[in-house]
């Protein structure tokens, strides 16, 4: 277990003063260049709710389109994409949230779940923690249960947890987010 952790970890690149001067960026498309290292991430999330009763997993764009679908074929749960603005052609509900300067969204198609299902919210990284709360709410405003919410990244020093109230949130790895 520790193990699969340490693999994880070090397969993460950390680029400093990216996108800003002072941050450290968590790149995980190292982790996707390690076969092994990848696949200990989705076996570490498989093995945690593959008896949850999840019936979807919900993906938040962008790389949480990368995670989410492996784990969701894994557990045989249905996959439902969480866009930014204006990318679903359907019908869709929205949710805001709000970032350092203004207000950003997600979307979700109308149909996709139903009242009643039982979710997993799948991103690569919790900073804030906006958009996981936005993610949270867009689905208990159709009835579904959110069982818990998981990333591969935490960046504990923003305090991004304490927006998801008492939600659970399951992450493999935390980082330090400030040089
Ligand atoms: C990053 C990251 C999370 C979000 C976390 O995505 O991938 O989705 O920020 O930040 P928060 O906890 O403060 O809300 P970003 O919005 O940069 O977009 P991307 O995934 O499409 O690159
Ligand atoms: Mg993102």
């Amino acid at each position: 277990e520790d193990n699969r952790i340490a693999r994880i970890s070090s397969a993460i690149r950390v680029i400093p003063n990216f996108p800003k001067p002072g941050i450290l960026f968590q790149d995980i498309t190292t982790l996707l260049l390690d076969p092994k290292a990848f696949k200990d991430t989705i076996d570490l999330f498989v093995e945690r709710y593959k008896d949850k009763e999840i019936s979807v997993v919900a993906g938040i764009e962008a790389r949480g389109f990368i995670f989410g679908p492996p784990i969701a074929l894994a557990i045989g749960a249905k996959f439902v994409p969480m866009r930014k603005p204006k990318k679903l052609p359907g019908e869709v509900i929205s949710e805001e949230y709000s970032l350092e300067y203004g207000t950003d969204k997600i979307e979700m198609h109308v149909g996709a779940v139903e009242s009643g299902e039982r979710a997993l919210i799948i991103d690569d990284l919790i900073a804030t923690g906006g958009t996981l709360s936005a993610a949270i709410r867009l689905l208990e405003r159709v009835g579904v249960k959110v069982v818990e919410c998981a990333c591969v990244i935490e960046l504990p020093e923003l305090e991004g947890r304490k927006r998801l109230g008492d939600k659970p949130l399951f992450v493999l790895v935390e980082a330090a987010d400030q040089i």
